[in-house]
């Protein structure tokens, strides 16, 4: 059977965030609660200038420089934030990229879960097709209400996957395990740009449909349990990720080893939830902050959409991964971002939006290479710095 699976995965998150200690300390409650309770310590802010757009070209564009644009004929875009009801983001990343025309571009939507169907279907027409490949990507906005519980389980931040026959990172198994159910538990009405939820229902519904699905994995004769060296999360916030593992464990009666899941926590910890993207940031988190050689391990996935889809599956480490890693491009990221102060959290989010064909043009501020110039009659103009 060919192998297919993901060759190469990058990320991208804004340079501005707001530590979750600043919010506490604004909402009189103790840090704890955030940083223990929940298990997050930053969140990412999107400028004016800055999109599910403007992420998706940037956490793709290093992709494309390492492993060029050949045998690319898709790009599956998923999120959950989509800009336009009609026309998939991906087109304008297609063009900012500089991919080949020969190319179809779809966008994909189910809460935070989209991006996993993306790479199920891509691994499947690669196998079809072993001379192609696919770009997936998952760009998100996680936006709450301020002073809503959602407020600190916000942040941004997007993933690109070259998914294809020659898997030099991850090699995608073939049995998974799905659930899903139709429930009230976060929801985004098209007139919202903030969502609906309830968000103790929702981690209770997260965790039937993460056992669920792996009921599911175990009866389509997935591995068990004890076969996995790690496992990676939705993680809205990183705690759920810990509520999890331990459910997990549990259901599956093996002894509680936290050092299998945490790892993959760390990047989210300090971005906060990007949606679609999450799990697949947990996964890169999981490559690049491992202590041991992962090479022949197994990892276990669970890609988690409110709704709700669930599904479990499980990817195999190649050889030789870390030669494709980007891992000190990711940490600069990460480093060089800047704390904002409260009051610049509260004129960033409230920032206005375009009403009905109105003119608006942005600051030139964000850091890399693309941004969003302007939105004028009723068009999103994205620039190429470089071009
Ligand atoms: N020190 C340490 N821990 C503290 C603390 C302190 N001082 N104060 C509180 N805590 C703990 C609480 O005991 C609680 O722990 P448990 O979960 O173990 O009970 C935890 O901190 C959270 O406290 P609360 O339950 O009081 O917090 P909350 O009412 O503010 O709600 C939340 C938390 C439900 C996650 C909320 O942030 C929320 O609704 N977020 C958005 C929805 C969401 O993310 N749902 C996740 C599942 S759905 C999904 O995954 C899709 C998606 O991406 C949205």
């Amino acid at each position: 059977m060919i192998k297919t699976g993901i060759e190469a995965m990058s990320f991208y998150t804004p340079h501005r965030y707001i530590s979750l200690a600043t919010l506490a300390e604004q909402q009189g409650i103790d840090p704890e609660k955030f940083s223990r309770g929940i298990g997050q310590d930053k969140i990412a802010l999107p400028g004016q200038d800055e999109d599910i757009v403007t992420m998706a070209a940037e956490a793709a564009r290093p992709l494309i420089d390492r492993y060029g644009t050949d045998g690319i004929d898709t790009v599956m875009f998923a999120t959950e934030t989509g800009i336009d009801q009609s026309k998939a983001a991906g087109i304008y990343v297609h063009r900012l990229l500089g991919l080949n025309a020969n190319c179809r571009n779809v966008e994909l939507k189910q809460a935070c879960y989209s991006a996993t169907a993306a790479l199920q279907m891509a691994c499947s027409y690669v196998a079809r097709r072993p001379d192609r490949k696919v770009l997936v990507i998952a760009s998100d906005v996680a936006r709450y209400d301020r002073d809503s519980s959602g407020e600190a389980t916000q942040g941004a931040g997007a993933v690109a996957m070259l998914v294809s026959a020659d898997p030099k990172l991850l090699e995608v198994g073939v049995v998974s395990g799905v659930f899903s159910e139709d429930i009230m538990d976060f929801w985004r009405p098209n007139h919202r740009r903030t969502p609906l939820f309830d968000g103790k229902f929702s981690t209770l519904r997260y965790l039937n449909a993460m056992l669920e699905a792996w009921r599911d994995y175990e009866a389509n004769g997935g591995k068990s349990y004890a076969e996995f060296s790690r496992f990676c999360y939705h993680l809205p916030f990183s705690r759920m990720g810990e509520k999890a593992h331990r459910h997990l464990a549990k259901s599956a009666k093996a002894d509680l080893d936290m050092s299998l899941a945490l790892p993959g926590m760390e990047y989210n910890r300090v971005v906060g939830n990007s949606y679609t993207a999450s799990i697949y940031l947990a996964l890169i988190s999981t490559l690049e902050n491992a202590e041991e050689d992962l090479s022949g391990k197994s990892i276990g996935l669970f890609s988690y959409g409110s709704g709700a889809t669930g599904e479990f599956f499980d990817a195999t480490v190649v050889e030789g991964y870390q030669a494709h890693l980007f891992k000190q491009l990711h940490q600069t990221i990460l480093e060089e971002r800047m704390a904002v102060s409260y009051e610049d959290y509260v004129e960033l989010w409230g920032a206005p939006v375009a009403q009905d064909g109105e003119e608006l043009i942005f600051a030139d501020e964000a850091r890399g290479r693309y941004r969003l110039a302007s939105i004028n009659d009723h068009k999103r103009i994205y620039v190429d710095k470089h071009a």
